[in-house]
């Protein structure tokens, strides 16, 4: 696997292999990666000749009080596992090649953007949107890998890409877990023993609700009572949302019929952690 760091030798290792024919798959990640990242990595493989992924913690994207100078991090491991799932191209840039002084554009997307995450991480999405704009133009893929843990991103990720015409097929990977159900994610190296049990008061909750619209719930209200009761009665979680949307254009939905995103985010302890689940679909995807 070849580490790239700069800008240039990224984009000129890409055109040669798009001169070359070769299909190019990407997958952006922060880095510390987990199973979950992992899987972004084979799904690329399988669809594309060549696979790239990027290692880069992008400070547009946290809030001033958020865990910018802290996010773990851990190359030499990193690199090891990219390279044991077949990755060709490690692209790992400096903060200085991504934004140097005097970069002053950002990309938006709008309503999706508004909800959810959004609501409480308001500049957020725009971060993500800009970083992942730059990203395509660095890497210019054929086909970009997003997770669904993220379901919102890769939402807005979609929308930005329908929106701009990139010529770049988004694909959406499911939700990897741990085996006891805690949705994997880099930020769960944050949680003490204690918190990290107190963690499964997520997946509970969203099973807990599934399994009530299954007996045939409809209620929305009724599913968010029970998703707010169990993670309000967890005295180390503080809930953030729980929200009920439809699946395609995050809308808040009175009544679970079609395809319905379950969405929660919580602290446990100090660490925001999301989780969802999308309702009425087939059960492959419900991972
Ligand atoms: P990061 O949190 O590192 O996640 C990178 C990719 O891995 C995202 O597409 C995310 O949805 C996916 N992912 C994380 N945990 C997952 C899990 N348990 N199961 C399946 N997929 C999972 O998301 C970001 O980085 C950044 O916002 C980024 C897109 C790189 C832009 O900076």
């Amino acid at each position: 696997m070849d580490v790239l760091n700069a800008v240039t030798a990224m984009q000129q290792w890409s055109e040669a292999r798009r001169a070359a024919g070769r299909r190019i798959g990407f997958v952006p990640t922060m880095g510390y990666l987990h199973e979950g990242h992992l899987s972004l990595i084979h799904e690329a493989r399988r669809r594309s000749d060549c696979v790239v992924a990027s290692i880069f913690v992008n400070p547009l994207q946290f809030g001033a009080h958020e865990d910018l100078t802290r996010y773990p991090s851990g190359i030499p491991r990193d690199t090891e596992l990219l390279a044991g799932a077949g990755t060709d191209v490690l692209f790992l840039p400096a903060v200085e090649a991504m934004y140097p002084p005097g970069a002053q554009t950002t990309v938006v997307v709008d309503r999706l953007t508004r909800g959810l995450c959004g609501a409480s991480r308001p500049t957020h999405f725009r971060g993500v949107t800009t970083v992942v704009a730059k990203l395509f133009n660095i890497v210019k893929p054929h086909v970009a890998v997003f997770g669904r843990k993220d379901y919102q991103q890769y939402a807005v990720i979609k929308r930005m890409v329908a929106d701009l015409d990139f010529d770049i097929e988004i694909v959406g990977a499911p939700l990897v877990r741990e085996a006891d159900g805690l949705a994997m994610s880099s930020r769960n190296a944050y949680l003490s023993t204690a918190e990290r049990k107190a963690a499964l008061c997520l997946s509970r909750a969203l099973r807990h609700a599934a399994a009530l619209v299954d007996a045939g719930e409809t209620d929305a209200g009724k599913v968010l009572d029970g998703v707010r009761e169990r993670i309000g009665s967890e005295p180390l979680a503080h809930l953030d949302y729980a929200e009920l949307v439809d699946a395609d254009t995050l809308e808040a939905v009175a009544a679970v019929s079609g395809r319905t995103l379950l969405a929660v985010a919580a602290f446990v302890g100090k660490t925001r952690l999301i989780d969802n689940l999308v309702l009425n679909e087939p059960a492959d995807n419900r991972r």
